[in-house]
């Protein structure tokens, strides 16, 4: 499978980009930047060990074909980089959404969320996009830094919110990563309730003094 990473030159995004590329999907990373975000695939690559080759391309080229579409940017350009893709993306391809509003964005705490007139941001994102584009909401309680880390299991769970048919396809991308589990939490009006979570998470990290940081593990289903 094709995988887009829009902002995927740091943090999360970079940890999901390098997580496909291991278990074999095709993988872009995106970043505004062509230059930059060639230079981050050449860093993944090596990562990797050069058993795969991770592509690097400015956020519009990057998403060209590509049938998976992760966004992995911060809250204040998020909207305008939805715009900037859209035009690229192939028809019908799938969206899943990484972000958080966290208040610490705007001046606020970093264990709080901001209020999404849509009533979070993946619904937000939907609305720029149109419903001709499947979008799921999740990795909000996953650590980048543990999805850059490869070389060990990911341990605990990938809560996913979405339309039916994108929840789905997120599914298959979490059955890849070691470790990792996906847990299906029913439709996109839920992604607000998994974007607070991170934010509960962080204060849980401040409080017990966590690096890299917690994560969750839903108790009482089946393997
Ligand atoms: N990091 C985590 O562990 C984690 C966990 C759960 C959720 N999240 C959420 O995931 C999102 C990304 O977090 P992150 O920590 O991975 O972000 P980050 O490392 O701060 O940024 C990721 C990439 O986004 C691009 N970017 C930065 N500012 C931008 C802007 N104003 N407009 C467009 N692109 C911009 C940058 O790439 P270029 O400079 O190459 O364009 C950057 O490398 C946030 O909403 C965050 O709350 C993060």
């Amino acid at each position: 499978m094709k995988v887009a990473v829009v902002g995927g030159t740091a943090g999360i995004g970079y940890g999901i980009a390098l997580r496909c590329a291991k278990a074999g999907d095709d993988v872009v990373i995106g970043g505004r930047a062509a230059e930059k975000s060639q230079r981050i695939a050449g860093e993944a690559t090596e990562a990797l060990g050069g058993n795969v080759t991770v592509g690097g391309d400015a956020n519009e080229n990057a998403v060209k074909d590509a049938e998976l579409v992760v966004v992995t940017v911060p809250y204040p350009g998020l909207a305008d980089t939805y715009k900037a893709i859209k035009p690229s993306l192939t028809e019908g391809a799938t969206i899943l959404d990484c972000n958080v509003p966290l208040a610490s964005e705007m001046g606020g705490k970093p264990t709080r969320v901001m209020g999404i007139w849509e009533g979070s941001v993946a619904q937000q994102a939907k609305s720029i996009l149109g419903m001709e584009f499947p979008v799921a909401s999740g990795f909000h309680t996953v650590m980048g830094a543990k999805l850059v880390d490869t070389d060990h299991e990911l341990g605990g769970d990938v809560l996913v919110a979405g339309d039916m048919a994108a929840r789905r396809v997120v599914q298959g991308l979490v059955g890849k990563i070691a470790g990792a589990r996906f847990v299906d939490c029913g439709p996109l009006e839920n992604a607000r309730i998994l974007e607070s979570l991170t934010a509960l998470l962080i204060g849980i990290n401040i409080r017990y003094k966590l690096d890299p940081g917690a994560g969750l593990k839903i108790a009482g289903l089946p393997e």
